[in-house]
């Protein structure tokens, strides 16, 4: 079976090209490389003994796209590509629902176009919005955002619930991540943004590395244990699993399914610290700052929807997201 992966060069796409190839299948990369490097594909190969195919075109290319439909017979697809950054959501909102969206809508007439009607989405506990109280059911109102970034998750789940509405044989799974980190064991794939990172664990990658000075914790005087923001914090390659276990879904169901894949904890930005210095043996130089605007002090995902219907759930530990990002953030460096 043949699986297009759009966007399958960045961070969690290249984990779940790993597992998709190592499952046995056949795999086709579209990417445009705004935010991934191409030595991926080839890290990708060094760790599978695979090259997946790869293009590198944006999906609202239309014409690219129908060619690489028209090259292969692709059964279902992965769509990660997208803008992801909040923070330059909220700078440049026209470029964000401009490529989020278009890609998307592109996609499913070219899907629609080569009679391929089986869609993973690569969604966000960011649709949950700061109203719900946690930990988050999907069956929990999923309509609003604090950001451009987040409003086009938002906005894609509704195209595509009305798509299946309208077409009956269409599955899309709607798989609402929490925070991922963590590095595929063998340290040639991880978490490594262009710039300065403004998610948490590369940025304490890069601290760790001696790239940058010190981390700030955003607020100590939050609500929680210990003043401190409190996230559902999964492994990458947990969260690449789970992307196998929902395309096994989609091929025996049809219907648009929302899914929140988390371990279902929240761990504090101090607790993780801890644990990344305990398990790396090191100190982390760190000051606790103000807050930064649109934090939530607290969420984590309940998970039991995963479980029951995917039969998934994550089984990588707080020791081993860490100590997997110091592992890739140290060959970072060395490249
Ligand atoms: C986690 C915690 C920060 C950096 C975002 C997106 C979400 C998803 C994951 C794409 C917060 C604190 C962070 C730093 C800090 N992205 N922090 N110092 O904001 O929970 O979620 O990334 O899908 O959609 O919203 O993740 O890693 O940015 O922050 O103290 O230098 O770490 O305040 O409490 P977040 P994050």
């Amino acid at each position: 079976m043949t699986v297009l992966v759009t966007g399958g060069a960045g961070y969690i796409g290249s984990h779940t090209v790993v597992e998709l190839l190592n499952a046995g299948y056949e795999v086709v990369i579209v990417d445009d490389l705004s935010n991934a490097k191409a030595d991926v594909i080839d890290r990708i190969q060094t760790i599978t003994g695979k090259s997946p195919a790869f293009h590198p075109i944006n999906c609202a290319d239309k014409g690219g796209l129908c060619n690489v439909f028209r090259s292969y017979n692709i059964n279902a697809v992965i769509h990660f590509a997208g803008f992801k950054a909040v923070g330059e959501s909220v700078k440049k909102p026209l470029e964000y629902y401009r490529n989020n969206l278009d890609s998307t809508l592109t996609l499913l007439e070219v899907m629609e176009a080569f009679d391929c009607h089986k869609l993973v989405f690569s969604s966000s506990a960011t649709v949950y919005g700061p109203n719900n109280p946690h930990p988050y059911r999907e069956e929990m109102p999923a309509i609003q955002s604090s950001s451009p970034y987040g409003w086009t998750k938002v906005m894609i789940e509704r195209i595509l619930t009305d798509y299946c509405t309208a077409h009956p044989e269409f599955s899309a799974i709607l798989l609402r991540y929490f925070n991922p980190i963590g590095a595929h064991k063998s340290g040639l794939l991880g978490d490594d943004p262009n710039g300065i990172p403004n998610n948490l664990m590369p940025y304490i990658g890069r601290v760790a590395a001696g790239q940058l000075e010190k981390l700030t914790i955003f607020g100590g005087d939050y609500e929680t244990p210990d003043g401190t923001c409190q996230r559902d914090y999964l492994h990458v390659v947990d969260l690449a699993i789970g992307h196998l276990k929902a395309l096994e879904y989609a091929q025996n169901n049809s219907g648009a399914e929302a899914i929140n894949l988390g371990t279902g904890n929240g761990i504090s930005v101090l607790e993780l610290v801890t644990a990344f210095e305990k398990v790396n043996n090191m100190k982390l130089p760190y000051e606790i700052g103000p807050r930064r605007d649109g934090d939530l002090p607290a969420f984590w995902a309940d998970a039991t929807k995963a479980k029951e219907l995917l039969g998934w759930e994550a089984t990588h530990t707080v020791e081993d997201m860490c100590k997997s990002s110091w592992e890739f953030a140290k060959k970072s460096k060395e490249s």
